[in-house]
Formats: C-alpha cells, structure tokens, sequence
C-alpha cells in the first residue's frame, strides 16, 4: 500500500505535444490506485502563487489528441530565487501534496535538481521537450511529433525549390541540440544539415552547393538548427548570397509551428507509458528520479544526471548525410 496520499502534476518549460497525454495518464493512474491528483497551472510559477486544483478523471476526458498543455506552462524566473523555492515549498505544504509528477525539459531538471537538494518532496520527472536534449530516454514527448511536422515542411519545400531550382534554408528548432534537424533532414532527404554538436565548416557547405550546381543538382535543401555555431537561416543565406550572387536562394524558419499540432501515435504512447510510469514509481517510494524509456523499457535516471546534457549523436547517423544526399 502506497504511503502517499495526494500528488501533485505539472507542465514546465516549453510546451510539447504529447504532455496532454501524458497529464491524462498521471491523472487516470493515480486516481485508479486511491491517489488524489493536484494540476498545478503554469510550471513552477503556479507552484509559487497556488495556483493549483484538484483534478478528476473527467477534467482529462478528450485530450489526449491534442497538442499544448492544458495545465499551461512557463520558465519561471522566481522559482529560482531562494524566496521563490521557499513560496514553492509553502504551497506545497499547504495542499498537502506529498508527491510530484514534473513534465518538462532540461530547465525543468534543473530547476527540481536545486529545489529538492533542500525542500524534501519525492518527485518524478517526466522528459516533455520537442528537442530530445536530456541523457536517460531514446525519445522525449513531442520530439516525434516536431520531427514530423518539420518533416512534411520540408517534403512542401522540396515541391516548390524543384519547381524552381532553388537552394532552400529552412530553420527548425533547436538551440543546443540538433535532434529535430537530424532527424526531419535525413527524413526529408536534406543535402546539408547543420547542428549545434558539430562545428559547420561554411566553405565546405559552400562548395557543396557550387558542386551541386556544376552538376545540375538543381535543388539544394540545407537544414540548420536554430543554434547551429555558424549562426540561423539569415547568416547562411547571406554566406551563401556573398558567395554566390546569382544564385536563387530562399529562407523559411520553421519557428514555434514545430511545438504545436495533435501528438504522433508514439508521442502518446510515450507519454502514456512514462505518466503511469511516473505514478507508480512515487508509490514506490522512487523520489528524484527521471521516467525515460530506453530500448522499449522503462528506466530510471536520477535528477542531477539528466540536468548535465543530453546524450552524444550517433556518428553513424551523422554520416549518412553526406552518402544519401550525394
Ligand atoms: O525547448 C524547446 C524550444 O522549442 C527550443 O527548441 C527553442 O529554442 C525554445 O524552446 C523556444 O522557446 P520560446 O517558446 O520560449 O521562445
């Protein structure tokens, strides 16, 4: 028998599609083993002004299809103030709540890291980010999902620079991990890809493209994280426009379409398996701990682990670049 009581569950940090899902999954799992289950609106934030209600199974009823999160979100600012971990602390005590379900990113991580170092309140975290930059999960909700919706941008794109024999830039997300643009590159069949973990070598991107035009490979689709060390969309348009004025090059950034839309099959799957993961490890008596899946199970990593960066991208992906878009 569970000693816990009452939980509380939140959504921080950047939305993503699938944490309704998994918000659905916390919810239904805790109360289906006698648990009462407490939203906390806007991350950390509504932590520190209360803003918290308990929820029944109903108030997730016809969500689990749709993306955003209806607990809302922020990057509180506060929370990481002394007086705010304090007001936190307050809050907590005073509903009760005796357990957490944190679904969030890396800040949301860290955030939890310093918070329970000295406020005692088991906590489970639950990796909710569209960039997959945490260590301890093959996959993070909504990262499917943006690599999808990136994807079918590309695929439009690529419609319209053949129709015109057009070198394209489109930006995707991601300020320090290149995940979605790995992924929706190689997806969307990318001639170039540059990410933050690798350091782009523009005369190289350059001469591709000469290279390409030299040998009537018309269309040139180069997709660049957000956070690429060489700079956005903007500066390689204007490298590439100094370099080769004649050339017809367009720009499109993705920008925040990447975070919404309905979850794909395996973002609510994900969320599915980890919310009710989550739940039954604080009835455990698990505290501190990130639900992740790695290889199809369902594994464990502690908090001040998964706060120190994501996990390395494969050289074996990073090679099939160059080879399948030559
Ligand atoms: O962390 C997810 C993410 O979408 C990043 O890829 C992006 O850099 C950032 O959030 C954008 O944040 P905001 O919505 O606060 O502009």
């Amino acid at each position: 028998m569970s000693k816990i009581k009452k939980i509380g569950v939140l959504t921080s940090g950047g939305d993503a599609p699938g944490m309704n899902a998994a918000i659905r999954a916390v919810v239904r799992t805790g109360i289906y083993s006698g648990l009462s289950v407490y939203g906390i609106k806007r991350g950390y934030q509504g932590m520190i002004e209360g803003d918290i209600f308990e929820m029944k199974t109903t108030d997730v009823s016809n969500i689990i299809q749709r993306g955003g999160t209806i607990l809302k979100t922020a990057r509180s600012k506060e929370f990481m103030t002394e007086e705010g971990m304090k007001k936190s602390y307050d809050q907590i005590r005073k509903h009760g709540i005796e357990g957490l379900v944190l679904i969030g990113g890396d800040g949301t991580f860290r955030g939890a890291n310093v918070f329970f170092e000295k406020y005692i309140i088991p906590a489970i975290g639950i990796p909710g980010t569209i960039d997959k930059d945490l260590i301890g999960s093959d996959s993070t909700i909504g990262f499917d999902t943006a690599v999808n919706t990136a994807m079918e941008a590309i695929d439009k794109i690529r419609d319209t620079a053949e129709a015109h024999d057009r070198v394209f830039i489109i930006e995707v997300m991601g300020r320090d991990a290149g995940y979605i643009a790995l992924n929706s590159g190689i997806a969307g069949g990318a001639e170039d890809i540059l990410i933050p973990e690798e350091i782009t070598n523009i005369n190289e991107v350059l001469n591709r493209i000469e290279n390409d035009e030299r040998r009537k490979k018309t269309v040139h689709l180069i997709v660049v994280a957000e956070g690429d060390d060489f700079g956005g969309a903007r500066e390689l348009h204007a490298a590439i426009s100094e370099r080769m004025p004649l050339l017809d090059v367009r720009t499109c950034i993705l920008g925040h379409i990447q975070r919404g839309g309905s979850p794909t099959a395996s973002d609510r799957v994900l969320a599915s398996r980890l919310g009710h993961a989550a739940v039954m490890a604080l009835i455990e008596g698990k505290t501190q701990f990130m639900a992740g899946v790695k290889n199809n199970e369902i594994v464990f990593t502690p908090f001040n682990k998964v706060a120190k960066g994501s996990d390395p991208i494969s050289k074996d992906i990073l090679s099939l670049i160059s080879i399948l878009s030559h």
